[in-house]
C-alpha cells in the first residue's frame, strides 16, 4: 500500500516543504510606536474596544440585560409545510397549556403585517398562506421561556394547513419562471456584443456551476426585547445591524410613527449580514406582543428556530459561455445567474445587483451579457451575508478563468494576468464605472514573488507525478470589491461627539458594532482629531434617539461613513476650542495644536482637560453633531449603469491544498494573503478581519452544506450537528497575512479602505486549489466539474467525472 495513505490529515507537520522560514511579520510595531509618540491615533494596532470585556464574559449582550419585573417571553409556532393554505389554527389548545399568557396571530397586529425591507412581501406572521417550512404562524407569549417554547412546539398539532405544490430548488423555480423580482440584465458591447464576440472567438467554452448558500451562524442568536413606555412609546433592545430599519418596521407594525419607537443596540455577537433586515421579524413580534399586553416581552430564538425562520447567503446556479483567444484573453462572455431568493424578495434585488457588478472581478470583459434571476422558492427568504452577492458574482469569473487556462494548457495565473483590467485602457466595468485605482497587477506580482508561486507550482507538479493517491493543488486568485451601497441615499452617516467638562469624551454614531471593530476605529478617529489618548474616548450604544435616519452597518462601509461623520463632529469642537484657546491665551487659532493630551497655544502647553474646563466655563459648546455623504455616486437602476462605488478594494491569496483522492478529504497546507485596506486605521483589527473572512469564505466554499429535503422542503441541516462551520483546526498551519501598502486614491477616512467583506473572496484560492488537485488525477486534461461546497462527496464526484472524462 502506498505509504502516503497514512492519516496525514491529523498531522499538520506532514508537509514535505519546510515553511518555517516564513515568519509572520505582519504588524510593524516599531513604526506604529513612532507614529503614536508623534501624536497619531490612527494607523495603530489597538485592541478591540471591548476585547477585555469579551474575554472576561463581561460584555453585555441583550440577553444579559437584567429583566424588568413582569417580563414575558415569546416563542414562535412554525409552519410544518413548505406551502399551503391555512384553514384553521386551534389557538385555544395552545392557550390552555401551562405558562401561556397569550397566543398571537396575524389578526393581532395593529398596523401592517409586513417586515419586508424593500418590497412588502414579508409577513410578520403568516396570514392565509404559508410559504416555507419554518415560517412563523403564531407567537406564544408565556411567563417562562421554556413553557412558551414547549407550547409553540405543538404547532404541527394545532395548524390545519391544506398543502399546495412547492418549489424547493432554484432551478425548478427558474424553469417555472417563478421570481421574486423581474430578471435583471447587464450588457456591454465593444465589438458587437457578447453573442457575436463569442461566435467569432478562436476558442469557446460552455459550463455550469453550482454554489451553495451559507448560514451566518452569528454566535449570539436573533433577539429582541421590547418594553412599552409612556404615551404609546416602545423601546426595543434589538441585536441588529440596522436600528433605523427596526424602528420603521416596528412603527409600521404598531401603526405608530417613527418617533414613538426607540431602538438601541450596544453590540451584536456577530451579524454577518443576517441581522441587516432579518432582525425585523423578531423586533416586530416582540413589540406587537408588548403593545398588546402592555408588558415587556423578550423574544430570543433557539438556534434551530433561527435556522428555520431566517434566510442566509443565496445559493447560485450558473450557466455560461465564453469566447477567448490563444492567450486566454476573454473576448466575449454570457452568463445566467440564478439565485435562490427564497419565498420573498427581502434583499435579493440588491444582492443580485452586486453579483452582476462583480462578475468582472479584476478582469476586462469587452463584450459581456449577464442575466440575473432571483428565483422564488418555498424556502427561507435569503438575505445579506458578508459580500452581499459580490462573492457569488466573482466566483463564477474565477472558475471561468481557471477553465480557460486548463483548456489552453496554460498556467492559470498567466491567463488571469492577460485579462487584468488596465490602468488607462481596458479599464471600464460592464456597468460603466472606470476603474481608476487599479493596483491588482502590482499586488499579484508582489504576492507571487514573496510566496514563491512558480517554484511551488513546479514542486507540486513533481510531487503529484510521484504520488498516485495524494494530490496537491495550488491556486492564486485576485479580487476587486466595490465599496459603497448601490442605493445612493444609503451612503450617508451621522455622529454625535460630546466633550464633557472634565475632558472625557463620548461618541455616538449611526453604525453598529458586531465584533468588526467599528467602534474602536471611530474612537481612534476622534482621539486623533482632538489629540487625546485612546482611553479618553468612549463609544456608546447605537441609539435611534441620538442619531436619526441611519443606514445599515453593511456593505463594509461602517468606518468609511461613520468615521467621517465622527471626524466632522470632532473637527467642529476642535475649531471652537482652538478659537477659545487663542482668545484666552493669545496667538492665532490656526496655530493651536492638539496632540498627546496637550493643547499647545501661544507657547503654552495646557492639558486638554484643563482647556475643556476653561472652555465650558466660558460657555463654549463642547459637543457637536457630524455628518457625511459619500461624494460622486450615481446609479441608474433600470440600465444598471453608473458609478455605484466610491473606490475598489483589492487583494489576492495563494493557497496550497492536499487532497486524498480515495476519501475526498483535503487539507489547506498553506495560505498567503496580500490584501489592500488602503492606509489601515488599525492593522491588528484589519488583519483580524482578513483572517476571519478568509476562514469564513473557506467554510462557505468547502464545508458548509445546506440540504433541503427535495419534497417536503425541510431544511435538514438546521443545527451545528449537521451544519459544519470551520473551526480553529481548519486554519492552515502556515497562514501569512500581510497588508498591501497603498493609500486610498479617494479621500476616504485617513485614506483607509473598507475591510469587512472584500477578503471573503480570498478563499476562492482554496476552492480552486482543490479543483487543481482534482484535475491532477488526469494530468490536468479534464476540467473538474467541482461544485461548492467542495465537501468530500463533491470532491469524490468530481474525481469520478475527471477519471471518466480521461478514459
Ligand atoms: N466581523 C465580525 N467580527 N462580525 C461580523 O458580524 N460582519 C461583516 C464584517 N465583519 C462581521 C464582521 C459584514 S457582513 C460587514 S458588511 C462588515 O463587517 C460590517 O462592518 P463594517 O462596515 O464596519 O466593516
Ligand atoms: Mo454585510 S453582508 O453588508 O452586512
Amino acid at each position: 500500500m502506498n505509504k502516503q495513505v497514512e492519516p496525514f490529515l491529523l498531522e499538520p507537520g506532514h508537509a514535505p516543504v519546510d515553511y518555517q522560514h516564513h515568519a509572520r511579520t505582519r504588524i510593524d510595531t516599531a513604526t506604529e510606536a513612532r507614529r503614536e509618540r508623534d501624536g497619531s491615533r490612527v494607523g495603530i494596532s489597538r485592541p478591540h474596544e471591548s476585547a477585555h470585556l469579551h474575554v472576561a464574559g463581561a460584555a453585555a449582550y441583550i440577553d444579559d440585560m437584567p429583566e424588568l419585573a413582569g417580563t414575558l417571553h415569546a416563542a414562535l409556532g412554525l409552519s410544518p409545510v413548505a406551502h399551503g393554505r391555512i384553514k384553521a389554527i386551534d389557538i385555544d389548545k395552545i392557550r390552555a397549556m401551562p405558562g401561556v399568557v397569550a397566543v398571537l396571530t396575524a389578526a393581532d397586529i395593529p398596523g401592517a403585517n409586513d417586515c419586508g425591507p424593500i418590497i412588502h412581501d414579508d409577513p410578520i406572521l403568516a396570514d392565509g398562506e404559508v410559504h416555507f417550512l419554518g415560517q412563523p404562524v403564531f407567537a406564544v407569549i408565556g411567563n417562562d421561556r421554556e413553557l412558551a417554547r414547549r407550547a409553540a412546539a405543538k404547532a404541527k398539532q394545532v395548524l390545519d394547513i391544506e398543502p399546495l405544490p412547492a418549489l424547493i430548488t432554484p432551478l425548478a423555480a427558474h424553469a417555472a419562471q417563478s421570481y421574486v423580482l423581474p430578471p435583471m440584465h447587464m450588457n456591454r458591447e465593444t465589438n458587437g456584443g457578447a453573442k457575436k464576440a463569442i461566435a467569432a472567438a478562436p476558442h469557446r467554452l460552455q459550463g455550469m456551476l453550482s454554489v451553495g448558500g451559507q448560514e451566518q451562524f452569528y454566535l449570539e442568536g436573533q433577539i429582541s426585547y421590547a418594553i412599552p413606555t409612556e404615551n404609546d412609546g416602545m423601546r426595543v433592545h434589538c441585536s441588529t445591524q440596522h436600528p433605523s430599519e427596526m424602528q420603521h418596521l416596528v412603527a409600521h407594525a404598531l401603526g405608530l410613527h417613527a418617533h414613538h419607537v426607540h431602538v438601541e443596540c450596544r453590540r451584536m455577537g456577530g451579524g454577518f449580514g443576517g441581522k441587516e433586515s432579518q432582525s425585523g421579524i423578531f423586533a416586530c413580534i416582540a413589540s406587537v406582543a408588548a403593545k398588546k399586553l402592555n408588558r415587556p416581552v423578550k423574544l430570543r430564538v433557539d438556534r434551530d428556530d433561527d435556522f428555520m425562520v431566517t434566510g442566509r447567503r443565496h445559493g447560485f446556479e450558473y450557466s455560461y459561455e465564453v469566447g477567448f483567444d490563444d492567450e486566454g484573453r476573454v473576448l466575449g462572455a454570457e452568463i445566467d445567474m440564478v439565485s435562490n431568493a427564497g419565498f420573498s424578495a427581502d434583499l435579493s434585488g440588491p444582492v443580485m445587483t452586486r453579483a452582476l457588478c462583480h462578475f468582472d472581478n479584476t478582469y476586462w470583459l469587452p463584450d459581456v451579457t449577464i442575466h440575473g434571476y432571483s428565483a422564488r422558492t418555498n424556502t427561507q427568504s435569503n438575505t445579506a451575508f458578508r459580500g452581499f452577492g459580490g462573492p457569488q458574482g466573482a466566483i463564477a469569473a474565477e472558475v471561468i478563468q481557471d477553465s480557460i487556462a486548463r483548456h489552453l494548457g496554460r498556467d492559470p495565473l498567466d491567463v488571469r494576468r492577460a485579462n487584468f483590467y488596465g490602468t488607462t485602457e481596458r479599464n471600464v466595468t460592464p456597468y460603466g464605472q472606470t476603474v481608476t485605482d487599479n493596483v491588482i497587477r502590482e499586488l499579484v506580482d508582489e504576492l507571487a514573488t514573496t510566496a514563491d508561486y512558480s517554484e511551488r507550482r513546479a514542486q507540486i507538479a513533481a510531487f503529484n507525478a510521484a504520488s498516485p493517491v495524494l494530490k496537491k493543488g495550488l491556486a492564486l486568485t485576485p479580487l476587486k470589491f466595490g465599496i459603497s451601497f448601490n442605493v445612493k441615499h444609503f451612503n450617508q452617516a451621522g455622529a454625535l461627539v460630546h466633550v464633557y467638562s472634565d475632558g472625557s469624551m463620548l461618541v455616538n454614531h449611526g453604525g453598529t458594532e458586531m465584533g468588526q471593530g467599528l467602534n474602536t476605529k471611530v474612537a481612534q478617529v476622534v482621539a486623533h482629531e482632538l489629540g487625546v489618548s485612546f482611553d479618553t474616548v468612549r463609544v456608546t450604544a447605537t441609539d435611534t434617539q441620538k442619531v436619526a435616519n441611519t443606514s445599515a452597518t453593511a456593505a463594509s462601509t461602517g468606518a468609511d461613513l461613520n468615521g467621517k461623520a465622527a471626524q466632522d463632529a470632532a473637527r467642529q469642537i476642535k475649531e471652537r476650542l482652538a478659537t477659545f484657546a487663542a482668545q484666552r491665551h493669545g496667538g492665532e487659532a490656526k496655530d493651536v495644536r492638539f496632540a498627546n493630551d496637550v493643547v499647545s497655544v501661544n507657547g503654552q502647553q495646557i492639558p486638554f482637560p484643563a482647556l475643556a474646563r476653561q472652555a465650558y466655563e466660558e460657555r463654549v459648546q463642547l459637543w457637536s453633531d457630524g455628518f457625511y455623504a459619500t461624494p460622486g455616486l450615481h446609479w441608474d437602476r433600470v440600465k444598471l449603469h453608473g458609478r455605484p462605488f466610491y473606490y475598489f478594494a483589492y487583494g489576492a491569496a495563494l493557497s496550497e491544498v492536499v487532497v486524498d483522492t480515495l476519501s475526498g478529504e483535503w487539507k489547506l497546507l498553506r495560505a498567503d494573503v496580500l490584501h489592500d485596506v488602503g492606509r489601515s486605521l488599525n492593522p491588528a483589527v484589519d488583519i483580524g478581519q482578513v483572517e476571519g473572512a478568509f476562514i469564513q469564505g473557506m467554510g462557505w466554499l468547502t464545508m458548509e452544506e445546506l440540504v433541503w429535503h427535495p419534497t417536503t422542503g425541510l431544511l435538514m441541516t438546521h443545527a451545528p450537528s449537521t451544519y459544519k462551520i470551520p473551526t480553529a483546526n481548519d486554519c492552515p498551519p502556515v497562514f501569512n497575512v500581510r497588508l498591501f501598502e497603498n493609500a486610498n486614491a479617494e479621500d476616504s477616512i485617513h485614506r483607509s479602505k473598507a475591510v469587512g467583506e472584500p477578503p471573503l473572496l480570498l478563499p476562492f484560492s482554496v476552492f480552486l486549489a482543490i479543483r487543481d488537485a482534482v484535475s491532477a488525477v488526469a494530468d490536468h486534461r479534464v476540467d473538474p466539474p467541482l461544485r461548492a461546497p467542495a465537501t468530500c462527496e463533491a470532491i469524490l464526484d468530481a474525481i469520478d467525472a475527471v477519471t471518466r472524462g480521461a478514459a
